[in-house]
C-alpha cells in the first residue's frame, strides 16, 4: 500500500526531460549581423563612389555619365536591398512564423503534435524550449489523469463495499429478529413460569438471559434502524418538502410520558421547511430531544431548537442543560452501540446518535457536537442543504 502510494507520487513528479543539442547546419543571428554589417558597409562605399561620381559629373558637365553612374549606383543599391530583405526573411520571418504557427496548434489543444523551430540556433533553441514545456505539461497531465482515475475507482470501491456491508447489516439483523425474538418470548415465559420454583441462582441465571435477550432486541432493531437508513431514497435530491417546526412537534408527541416525568420545557424556535425524508427527519429530532431529555442533570431538562442560515445551508442548533459531554468524546458518540454511562445510569443502546448522523448526511449535511466551552449542557449542531428550502419557501 505504502509502495503503492509512493509510486503514485514519484508518478505525479514531473520526469526531468532532456533538451537536444543545437543544430549546426544552420547559420545563426551572428552570421546574419555580420552578413548585415558588410552589406551596408558596401552599400556605404557604393554611396561614397556615386557622391565622387556626382561632385566630378557636376564639375565636368558630363551629364550623360552622371546619369550612367548614377542609374549603375540605383541599380547596384535597390539590388543590395532586395538580397537583404530576401535574406532577413529567409532567416527571420519564415522560422518565426512556422514556430507560431505550431505553437498555435498546441495552444489550440493539439498536444501530441511536437514543436520544431527551423533556422537562426536562437529560432531552433526556442523551438526547443516550447517542445520542452508541452511535452512536462503532457507528462503532469497524464500523471493527474491518473491520480484522478485511481481516486475514482477507490471511492467506487468504497461505495461497492459500503453498500456491501449495509446490504449484510439489513440482511443479518432482519434475519436475526426471527430467532431473537424467539429466545426473548421463551426467556420470559420461563421466568414466568418458574420463578421462585428453583433455586435463588436459576432464578438471577433466568432474569441475565430475559435480559440479554431484551437487550439483544433492541440492538438488533436499532442495527435494522440504521441499515435502512441508506436504503430509503430519498434524501435532499428526491424528498419531499417537510416542515421541521411541524416534524418537532411530533416529534415532541412521541416523547410525550417522559417530557412529562422529567418536567422538560422544550421551546421550538421558526424552523424552515427542507426538502427530505419526513420520517427519518422526524426521527433524528426526537433522537436529539428524546437524548437531551434522558441525560439531564439536577434540574428539569431546558432544551431550544433553533435554525439559522449559513450560506447555502441551514445550520440547526440543539441545546439543553444537562450533564454535558467531555469534548475529548465529540467523535465517539457518534459511533454505533458507543456510549458514554453504564445502563443503570442512563439506559440506552447506543444507536441514536450514529443514526442521526447517518441520516443527516443521508440528507446531505454534516452533524457535529459543539465543543465550545460552556457551563453545562451539550450543543448539537447539524447542517441541511438550504436550496432546497427555498424551493419550498424557507419556513422562517
Ligand atoms: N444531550 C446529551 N447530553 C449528554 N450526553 C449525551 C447527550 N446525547 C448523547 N449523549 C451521550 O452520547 C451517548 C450516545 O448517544 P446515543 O443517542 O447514540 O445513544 P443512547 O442515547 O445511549 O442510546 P439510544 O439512543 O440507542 O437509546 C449517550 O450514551 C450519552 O452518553
Ligand atoms: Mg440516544
Amino acid at each position: 500500500m505504502v509502495r503503492e502510494h509512493d509510486q503514485r507520487a514519484d508518478h505525479r513528479r514531473p520526469r526531468p526531460l532532456r533538451r537536444r543539442s543545437p543544430g549546426t547546419a544552420v547559420p545563426g543571428v551572428r552570421d546574419l549581423r555580420r552578413l548585415l554589417g558588410f552589406a551596408s558597409w558596401v552599400l556605404g562605399a557604393v554611396l561614397l563612389a556615386a557622391a565622387g561620381c556626382t561632385a566630378w559629373a557636376v564639375q565636368a558637365h558630363a551629364d550623360e555619365a552622371l546619369q550612367i553612374t548614377l542609374a549603375a549606383a540605383v541599380v547596384v543599391l535597390a539590388l543590395l536591398a532586395m538580397v537583404l530583405l530576401v535574406t532577413v526573411r529567409r532567416l527571420m520571418v519564415v522560422p518565426i512564423t512556422l514556430l507560431g504557427r505550431q505553437v498555435r496548434r498546441v495552444t489550440e489543444g493539439e498536444f501530441e503534435r511536437s514543436v520544431e523551430g527551423t533556422g537562426p540556433n536562437e529560432i531552433v533553441g526556442l523551438g526547443e524550449d516550447v517542445d520542452l514545456m508541452r511535452r512536462r505539461i503532457i507528462d503532469e497531465w497524464t500523471s493527474a489523469n491518473e491520480a484522478r482515475r485511481m481516486l475514482d475507482e477507490h471511492a467506487e470501491e468504497l461505495r461497492r463495499s459500503n453498500a456491501e456491508l449495509e446490504q449484510f447489516a439489513y440482511v443479518a439483523s432482519h434475519d436475526l429478529q426471527e430467532p431473537l425474538r424467539k429466545v426473548a418470548s421463551f426467556s420470559r415465559l420461563l421466568k414466568r413460569r418458574y420463578a421462585g420454583r428453583l433455586d435463588e441462582r436459576a432464578d438471577a441465571y433466568l432474569d441475565f438471559a430475559a435480559d440479554g435477550a431484551d437487550r439483544m432486541q433492541a440492538m438488533v432493531a436499532g442495527l435494522l434502524e440504521f441499515s435502512r437508513v441508506g436504503r430509503r431514497g430519498h434524501g435532499a435530491a428526491d424528498g419531499t418538502a417537510v416542515d421541521l417546526t411541524e416534524a418537532a412537534r411530533q416529534a415532541l408527541a412521541s416523547l410525550a410520558t417522559a417530557r412529562e416525568e422529567s418536567g422538560a420545557r422544550v421551546e421550538i424556535l421558526p424552523l424552515p421547511t427542507v426538502r427530505g425524508d419526513a420520517v427519518l427527519l422526524r426521527q433524528l429530532l426526537q433522537n436529539l430531544i428524546g437524548n437531551a431529555i434522558r441525560f439531564r442533570g439536577g434540574e428539569p431538562p431546558r432544551i431550544r431548537l433553533a435554525a439559522r442560515r449559513a450560506g447555502d445551508e441551514w445550520e440547526f442548533s440543539c441545546v439543553d442543560n444537562g450533564i454535558g459531554i467531555d469534548p475529548e468524546h465529540a467523535e465517539r458518540i457518534f459511533v454505533i452501540f458507543q456510549r458514554l454511562h453504564p445502563r443503570e445510569e442512563y439506559e440506552g443502546t447506543g444507536i441514536g446518535l450514529s443514526l442521526c448522523r447517518k441520516i443527516v448526511e443521508h440528507h446531505g449535511g454534516r452533524i457535529w457536537l459543539d465543543t465550545s466551552p460552556r457551563e453545562r449542557g451539550a450543543v448539537f449542531r447539524w447542517t441541511l442543504p438550504r436550496w432546497s428550502a427555498t424551493a419550498y419557501g424557507d419556513g422562517e
